[in-house]
């Protein structure tokens, strides 16, 4: 399996973080794309909560979700089956080598992936060969240039800034979500369609939890410390802007 840092990690704070997620909170861009009896991949699926919501959506069809943490699999696995739900498989592999013969699927789903890997067109392709001609995929990643983080005190961009770094020395790019369309189109898909809407973490503490412990774990204990004091400030907002992109495998 290719080797990735993974920057945001697995342990219990990013468990908590993730979970939160469903379809309708975060895939919402996709629905109006899925339809039942469809066969769906979903590519870096975590923990699965968004996946369920896939499965859902598409049965009797069924969703396939991939991760290349065994973690993750255990875990999305455990929690569709708790939630009755056996039209959703789970499998551990890597995006870049993905274990399905070509034209293995109606759609394509990842997200908050590509802004952690080091070659997302190359991802990508690996996604429009298991795609049938004429298949969808729909993408999403945040773009940290539109965030809007307040009350915006010179420490808390800095602690900002220093989390960006961790993630971009790991291989990851955290402004792909503007550069969403144009890896979709050198992937060779066609017909892309951007859109953009933001995320307000309500409380803080949601991300303040996840930013501080990164910051934490690369020895910045002081900009860790501005992070979760800011967190319990009745003023503070964090307004992640998320990008999606969908667009079509040509005919
Ligand atoms: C931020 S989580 C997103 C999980 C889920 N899609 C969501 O939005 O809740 C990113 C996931 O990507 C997985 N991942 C990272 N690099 C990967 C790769 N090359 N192939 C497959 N999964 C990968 C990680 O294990 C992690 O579960």
């Amino acid at each position: 399996m290719t080797n990735v840092q993974y920057t945001l990690g697995w342990d219990e704070t990013a468990m908590r973080f993730l979970t939160r997620r469903t379809l309708d909170s975060h895939g919402a861009f996709f629905v109006p794309y899925l339809a039942a009896g469809m066969h769906v991949l979903d590519c870096a699926c975590g923990p699965g909560s968004i996946t369920q919501g896939i499965a859902r959506a598409v049965a009797p069809g069924a969703v396939t979700g991939i991760d290349m943490s065994a973690s993750q699999i255990e875990m999305a696995t455990a929690r569709a089956q708790g939630e009755g739900i056996a039209n959703a498989m789970f499998r551990e592999a890597s995006i870049y080598e993905l274990p399905f013969p070509d034209a293995s699927f109606d759609a394509v789903f990842s997200h908050a992936l590509l802004e952690h890997l080091g070659e997302p067109v190359r991802a990508a392709k690996e996604c429009l060969r298991v795609l049938k001609p004429g298949g969808v995929i729909g993408v999403a990643t945040p773009d940290w240039d539109g965030f809007i983080v307040a009350p915006e005190t010179p420490e808390l961009v800095a602690a900002v800034r220093m989390y960006r770094e961790a993630q971009d020395r790991n291989g990851g790019d955290t402004r792909t979500g503007r550069k969403l369309g144009t890896i979709l189109r050198d992937a060779g898909f066609v017909a892309p369609r951007m859109q953009a809407r933001y995320e307000n973490y309500d409380p803080s503490r949601i991300i303040g939890e996840v930013i501080s412990l990164q910051l934490q774990r690369d020895g910045h204990d002081r900009l860790a410390e501005v992070v979760r004091e800011w967190q319990t400030d009745p003023e503070g907002l964090w307004a992640q802007a998320w990008v999606s992109c969908v667009a079509r495998k040509p005919a």
